[in-house]
């Protein structure tokens, strides 16, 4: 099922007045998904898996976020590289190159909570872009803590961007061995509260 912006589908269709404008509508909303991108930051899938799911609703270009230098895989070094970095304000430099980010009205940013703020290469994604203008909406997993300071650091990093209400949801918890949490049962859960979520920042699906 396809979702698109509420105000996109109320101007093009009170536009219609007959069948075959409405038609036409449909295919102008589908083509729209052109102006979507949703990135994101994983390292063990949960994010991916809701940004999978995001995808799968609006359409777009899908990206992850990937390093120059990937973290180390071990868990406690990865927590002291990423508080290191939190601390002298360093930004890891990124792999991902995203060609044209003009062509994009609406930026989906996808992170897990680390150190109970922004990642690193999220800030760094967020710094090296001009999302001046554009719609941004926040998407989060965590390992049970919330957003913690996320959305203060994007909202400073991203001061002239139109911020929607973010989606939060518990992913894995990777300090107590719980790796991909979002699988199964809680994918599905995790599916129709993206959905509710969608809707209520105002996508509709279309029939
Ligand atoms: C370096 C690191 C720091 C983390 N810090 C937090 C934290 O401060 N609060 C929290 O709730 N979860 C924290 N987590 C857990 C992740 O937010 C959680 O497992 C998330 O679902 C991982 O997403 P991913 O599977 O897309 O990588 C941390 C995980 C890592 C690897």
């Amino acid at each position: 099922m396809t979702y698109v912006r509420f105000a996109l589908l109320v101007t093009t269709l009170s536009a219609s007045s007959t069948l075959y404008a409405q038609e036409q509508d449909k295919e102008n909303n589908l083509q729209s998904d052109d102006t979507n991108l949703i990135v994101y930051l994983t390292r063990t899938n949960n994010t991916k898996a809701v940004a999978s799911m995001i995808h799968e609703a609006v359409g777009g270009e899908l990206f992850e976020l990937t390093l120059e230098t990937p973290y180390p895989e071990d868990y406690d070094a990865i927590v002291a590289q990423v508080d290191e970095e939190n601390e002298t304000g360093y930004l890891p430099p990124l792999e991902t190159t995203i060609g044209n980010i003009a062509q994009y009205d609406t930026v989906f940013i996808g992170f897990p909570t680390w150190d109970m703020t922004l990642p690193p290469p999220m800030k760094s994604f967020l710094s090296e872009h001009d999302l001046s203008g554009k719609t941004v909406i926040p998407f989060n997993t965590n390992g049970g803590y919330g957003l913690g300071s996320t959305l203060e650091v994007i909202e400073e990093l991203c001061a002239d961007c139109q911020i929607l209400e973010a989606f939060e949801t518990r992913g894995g918890l990777e300090r107590d061995g719980i790796l991909l949490a979002i699988e199964n049962e809680r994918k599905e859960e995790v599916e129709a509260g993206v959905l509710a979520w969608l809707e209520s920042i105002g996508y509709s699906a279309l029939r």
